[in-house]
């Protein structure tokens, strides 16, 4: 059974995660965490946290591997990358976002393209661009009001070995106002705290 659709609806991680179990989320991983790099943890983060009906931003598309499977969960996701990491790539994610009829892919700076959408205005964003502190404090701070506040911030790499200022920039983010979940893919999610 290869179609989610024709199975009860809890049993549709399960038929996904084999779907995508060779999926790879970018070409040559350099990761200390093999399963940062597996379609596992993803699902199970738009299983805990995504409804059907959510307009979505993916800020860092790379071959289009995560928005494959937000668009199983989403109405709507913008997937947004300036093809800085992989510019030979992005014919290929184009074709491969082409396929998927609920994801608009937009080529630019998302630093620029954020300016584009209202506060309030997104159910949830998936930050994986730039993984050094700095870079994922200010797309923290450029998207997170974006979010509507019953809304999900979410993003890759929470890893120690690799991306530690990932975990700085999220903690400092969340503060005392949001609570933290990790995945077995090193996503993070934020939910604000009521
Ligand atoms: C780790 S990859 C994304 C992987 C993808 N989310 C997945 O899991 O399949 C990070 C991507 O972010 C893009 N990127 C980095 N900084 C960016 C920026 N300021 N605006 C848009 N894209 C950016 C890079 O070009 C790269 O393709």
């Amino acid at each position: 059974m290869d179609n989610y659709r024709l199975v009860p609806w809890f049993m549709k991680a399960a038929v996904l995660k084999e779907k995508f179990k060779d999926l790879k989320r970018i070409p040559n991983p350099v990761n200390s965490y093999p399963e940062a790099n597996r379609a596992d943890g993803l699902i199970d983060l738009c299983e805990e946290n995504f409804l059907s009906h959510f307009k979505m931003v993916e800020v860092g598309t790379a071959i289009g591997s995560s928005a494959r499977i937000f668009s199983e969960y989403c109405a709507s996701v913008i997937t947004i990358d300036n093809f800085e990491y992989l510019p030979d790539t992005v014919i290929d994610t184009k074709r491969t976002i082409e396929e998927l009829p609920n994801v608009f892919l937009l080529v630019g700076d998302s630093r620029k393209i954020v300016n584009r959408f209202m506060v309030n205005s997104i159910d949830a964003v998936y930050i994986d661009a730039r993984h050094g502190y700095e870079d994922c404090k200010i797309d923290l701070a450029l998207w997170g009001p974006k979010v509507k506040l019953t809304g999900v911030i979410c993003g890759h790499d929470y890893n120690k070995l690799d991306w530690p200022g990932v975990i700085q920039a999220v903690h400092e983010y969340a503060g005392d106002k949001f609570t933290l979940k990790t995945y077995q893919d090193t996503s993070w999610v934020l939910r604000r705290k009521w």
